[in-house]
């Protein structure tokens, strides 16, 4: 009877025992770090401050209209002169500002968004590639298929706000 009270005390303490918390898993062994991706090719920067230009087909088609309508050719009438500069100084905050950015940088807010950046006026190789004609027809036309679009100037407008990029960004790299 003893012994029998005694098998009960050493069961239920060993049940006891075995109510014991297992112990978890051990975690499974972290799977190895996928291999490092290389990032893709950065697209060509066409807002770039320096180096080679190669335009865009956008770009490339208004030169090719630009000379095909003889527009090319024209030399800049109000290059240098000192009122048109401060007239086109008005016309470029009033219009071109918001794209090609106060220090044309081609960083305005709006031109950020675009997809087809626009031009950066610091960028010699750039701005050295085409003609001041070809210029003066692209603010007159636009370059179709992007932001650059035809803004409403005058063609004397056209040429005041070449001389003031020329004067301001483009003549100070
Ligand atoms: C809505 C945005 C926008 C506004 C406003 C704008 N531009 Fe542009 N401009 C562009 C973009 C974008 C391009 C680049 C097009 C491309 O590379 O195909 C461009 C290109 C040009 C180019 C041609 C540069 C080159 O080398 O091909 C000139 C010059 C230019 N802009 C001058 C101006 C002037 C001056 C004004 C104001 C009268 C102006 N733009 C207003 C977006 C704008």
């Amino acid at each position: 009877m003893y012994r029998a009270l005694l098998m009960t005390v050493f069961l239920a303490a060993c049940g006891g025992e075995e109510k014991k918390a297992e112990t978890p898993p051990a975690p499974a062994p972290a799977a190895p770090a996928p291999a490092p991706v290389a990032p893709p090719p950065a697209a060509p920067a066409t807002n770039a401050q320096s180096g080679a230009y190669t335009p865009d087909a956008m770009a490339q088609a208004a030169y090719d209209k630009a000379k095909a309508a003889g527009a090319d050719a024209k030399p800049n009438p109000k290059h240098g002169d000192a009122a048109a500069i401060a007239a086109g100084k008005a016309h470029y905050e009033g219009k071109c500002v918001v794209c090609h950015g106060a220090t044309g940088m081609g960083d305005g807010v709006a031109g950020s968004a675009l997809p087809q950046k626009p031009a950066n006026f610091h960028w010699k190789e750039r701005w050295d590639a085409t003609t001041a004609g070809t210029k003066h027809w692209i603010l007159l036309n636009g370059v179709q298929g992007t932001g650059m679009a035809p803004l409403g100037l005058t063609d004397d407008q056209a040429w005041e706000v070449l001389a003031y990029v020329d004067a301001e960004f483009a003549n100070k790299q």
